[in-house]
């Protein structure tokens, strides 16, 4: 291997829009997971694994208005000429699965993981970016809808975020939302001289994205147009009633936005967003969701109703941050080995606690008594077992307790762990009991 010459900036980076996840900052990922998994499993999801890489026409069938499809794919031909491309989300790969290996139904399941989208990256926009997520197959109930909400907001509530609200609207039956893309249609030719060029160029792939548009410009024209409760079959109609009723019965707070479409062509009936209250109007949804009766279909299933959702991780831990709720956790380490005699004291020290269900670092390098001793300090352990040679002759270790809970003092080796239990008592209950 030739070695690149060493230089204050590195010859290699990150590619734009893709990060690395340093600890502590990690482990706050695994906790989001791990809140996550406890919330949704309690309500009967179990976890569905699907591969990063899918043929590129499992995601085509999302629908070619979305961008996701015609303009964000990371999508390439493989050595053995198959087209294939990274999931820009999950709920395609989920009916993919669905329709591959026919499960019972209700199907409830639960995901997370990495998504690829080619956006122009900025805070809260990433090309690799995480979901965690949940959909359900085969049931056309809108109590399910209610419930689907519900998880989401009950998850946003356990991290401890108190600005998400929740915004709902109804994009009707298929026939329905035909109809209304028809009227928005006609509506926004009448005054296209009236929109912004990027509106323009939205109306002819997708008169629904329009209503999306954020632009002033836009705006006399957009609150003009028709809305979608106008075309709403009564069947519709009813399903939107019913979930409103259930989301009031929880005591669960939203607001109606005729104008909310999402950006994804598979939705019909219910739809919603979760936005935060603290980031840029633009990168405020921290997640979404709603039905997609018909997908399964398209990927070559049984007809299937199917509804869920996805909430970001970067943008929901940004929302985090700015509330100021669900901050890092290190791991917490209870012993950290310090060891001056240079000989396997540590390496077997280290091992016996670690066996214990003790969580144990140590120093390495043979460095100075005070060296390590920082390191102690640094590593946030509860004690620091120090070793010597008169300890070694003695066939004792030193016990220091790192947070002003006493003095230092020697114990037979053999009886380390007796000694160590009062200290790490609380922590060790503290990490059993952490989510
Ligand atoms: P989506 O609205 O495209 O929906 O994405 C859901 C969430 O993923 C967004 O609200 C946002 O937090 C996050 N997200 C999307 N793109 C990016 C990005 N480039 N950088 C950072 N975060 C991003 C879906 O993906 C649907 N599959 C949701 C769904 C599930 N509908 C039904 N079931």
């Amino acid at each position: 291997m030739v070695p690149v010459p060493w230089r204050a900036v590195p010859a290699f980076q990150t590619s734009p829009g893709m990060r690395d996840i340093l600890p502590p900052e990690s482990a706050r990922w695994r906790a989001f997971d791990r809140v996550f998994a406890d919330v949704v499993e309690r309500a009967g999801y179990g976890q569905l694994i699907t591969p990063l890489l899918e043929d590129l026409g499992v995601f085509t069938r999302i629908g070619d208005a979305t961008e996701i499809v015609t303009k964000e794919m990371y999508d390439f031909v493989d050595k053995g000429d198959r087209h294939v491309a990274l999931r820009p989300e999950m709920t395609a790969s989920v009916c993919r699965a669905f329709a591959e290996h026919r499960p019972t139904t209700p199907w409830k399941v639960y995901y997370s993981g990495s998504n690829f989208r080619y956006e122009k990256p900025q805070r809260g926009r990433y090309r690799q970016f995480d979901q965690v997520g949940i959909e359900v197959l085969g049931a056309d109930d809108p109590h399910l809808d209610v419930e689907v909400i519900a998880l989401a907001s009950e998850f946003y509530g356990r991290l401890g975020l108190q600005q998400v609200t929740l915004v709902v609207n109804s994009l009707g039956e298929p026939d329905d939302r035909a109809r209304y893309v028809d009227a928005l249609r006609s509506h926004f030719a009448g005054s296209r001289d009236a929109l912004s060029e990027g509106s323009r160029a939205t109306l002819d792939r997708n008169p629904l994205r329009v209503l999306d548009s954020k632009r002033d410009v836009d705006q006399p024209v957009i609150d003009a147009a028709p809305q979608i409760a106008e075309f709403h079959s009564p069947a519709a109609a009813d399903h939107f009633a019913a979930v409103q009723d259930g989301l009031r019965a929880l005591g669960i707070a939203f607001a109606i936005e005729p104008k909310l479409v999402r950006g994804l062509d598979y939705y019909r009936r219910t739809i919603f967003e979760f936005q935060g209250g603290t980031l840029d109007s633009a990168q405020n949804a921290l997640g979404g969701g709603g039905r997609y009766d018909g997908l399964v279909e398209a990927l070559g299933g049984p007809p299937t109703p199917g509804v869920g959702f996805a909430l970001g991780l970067d943008r929901t831990l940004l929302a985090c941050d700015d509330e100021g709720v669900f901050a890092a956790a290190p791991t917490p380490l209870d012993v950290f080995v310090v060891d001056v005699t240079g000989g396997l004291e540590a390496v077997t020290l280290t091992a016996d606690l670690r066996a214990r269900g003790i969580a144990a670092d140590r120093g390495y390098d043979n460095r100075s008594m005070k060296a390590q001793m920082k390191l102690a300090n640094r590593s946030g352990a509860a004690v620091a077992v120090i070793v010597g040679d008169d300890e070694i002759a003695a066939g004792t270790v030193v016990v220091k307790p790192m947070h002003g809970d006493g003095d230092q003092f020697a114990v037979p080796r053999s009886e380390l762990a007796t000694h160590l239990a009062p200290l790490l008592a609380t922590r060790l209950d503290q990490n059993r009991t952490a989510p």
